[in-house]
């Protein structure tokens, strides 16, 4: 069986981009591997959140995994900081991890650039410590979107030097893991090419939104003056609200709006009433579970603790090989 280590930074909350972008793939691989989906808190100290805000973003992270369907039970889900191991393997790894080859890695040029007031080594051992989160459990398979890519390389980097400079097979290789079906990507209600918190905010429709909320948001969304012939292409704007009902709406709906497009005939004033409608039914199911756990500080601690615990027996024994290997003995 595969084992797969996948880990989410608590920025905020899920909007439908997360939701069929990375998650409903995560909910897929549960039922057929070894998974190990954590909360990635340490690596969020790169940009040095309060501690309320921490505290608040894990929660608000794994309530939402597990409303959307996450199952404790199939999968090891825990958060980073409570596996010091990660920690341990992050200090050996960056023994052998080259300072010229960190600063050449493309995020950590993006971060100089996003905050150069705070240039934190944490930044530039970033992949590092993602390394160890992933090969702690001697994982196979890690899902991850294209942004990530040179950070499974450099994984595969440090556990490949790993294995030449101990001369033993140890770590497997980790490769992306795209699940069979083509993701979806989901496009934002700005007009923009991908649904984004971090790139706008104001383009996302969240889990946790409620209806009021949904609705404005989708009566919002950027228009135009409509076609004035038949059978045109779409803009991009109109394109994206086509794109959100077809993943969300009946085939009847698509098709009678695609209809009226074609025909010259659309009132996006009439669709996107639809369009809001239809986010409302998919997403409510997913609110009122976010509203109940939020509220089940006695679950949630079970969760995490029973996380922890299975996290751990894979962790201490990579650990307690490595460091054998190393060379580390008692006395
Ligand atoms: P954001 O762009 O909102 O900051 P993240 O970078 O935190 O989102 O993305 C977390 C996960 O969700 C990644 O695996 C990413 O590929 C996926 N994802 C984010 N936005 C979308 C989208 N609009 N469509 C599909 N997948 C998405
Ligand atoms: N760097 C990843 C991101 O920004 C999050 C992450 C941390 C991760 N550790 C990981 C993803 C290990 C996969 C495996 O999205």
């Amino acid at each position: 069986m595969n084992i797969v280590v996948s880990g989410i930074r608590p920025t905020g909350n899920l909007h439908l981009g997360n939701y069929f972008g990375a998650l409903k793939s995560f909910i897929r691989m549960q039922e057929e591997n070894q998974c190990f989906f954590f909360i990635a808190d340490y690596h969020s100290l790169t940009t040095h959140p309060t501690p309320a805000d921490l505290h608040g973003n894990v929660k608000n992270v794994l309530v939402e995994f597990l409303a959307c369907g996450l199952d404790p039970e199939k999968a090891t889900l825990y958060v980073q900081s409570d596996l010091p191991e990660t920690a341990e393997l992050y200090l050996l790894l960056n023994m052998n991890a080259y300072v010229g080859e960190l600063e050449r890695c493309t995020s950590f040029k993006e971060k100089i650039r996003q905050q150069p007031q705070n240039v934190n080594a944490g930044l530039l051992t970033y992949p590092t410590l993602m390394a160890a989160d992933i090969i702690i459990h001697r994982a196979h398979k890690v899902p991850v979107g294209k942004d990530q890519e040179q950070h499974l390389e450099m994984t595969r980097t440090f556990a490949n030097r790993f294995n030449r400079l101990y001369n033993i097979e140890y770590f497997p290789e980790p490769v992306a893991y795209t699940f069979e079906e083509n993701l979806v990507k989901i496009p934002g209600l700005d007009g923009s090419l991908k649904m984004s918190k971090s790139e706008n905010e104001n383009s996302a429709i969240f889990l946790a939104d409620p209806p009021e909320v949904i609705r404005k948001k989708v009566m919002r969304a950027v228009t135009d003056a409509g076609p004035t012939e038949p059978n045109q292409p779409k803009p991009q704007a109109i394109e994206n609200l086509f794109s959100l009902m077809k993943v969300l709406s009946d085939a009847e709906t698509y098709d009678h709006f695609n209809a009226l497009y074609n025909s010259c005939q659309i009132r996006y004033g009439d669709m996107k009433k639809q369009l809001a409608e239809d986010v409302v039914r998919f997403t409510e199911p997913f609110r009122e579970k976010i509203l109940e756990l939020s509220s089940n500080e006695e679950y949630l601690r079970k969760v995490v603790e029973m996380g922890a615990e299975k996290a751990r027996i894979s962790a201490q024994k990579t650990i307690r090989e490595v460091r054998e290997i190393i060379g580390f003995k008692s006395f």
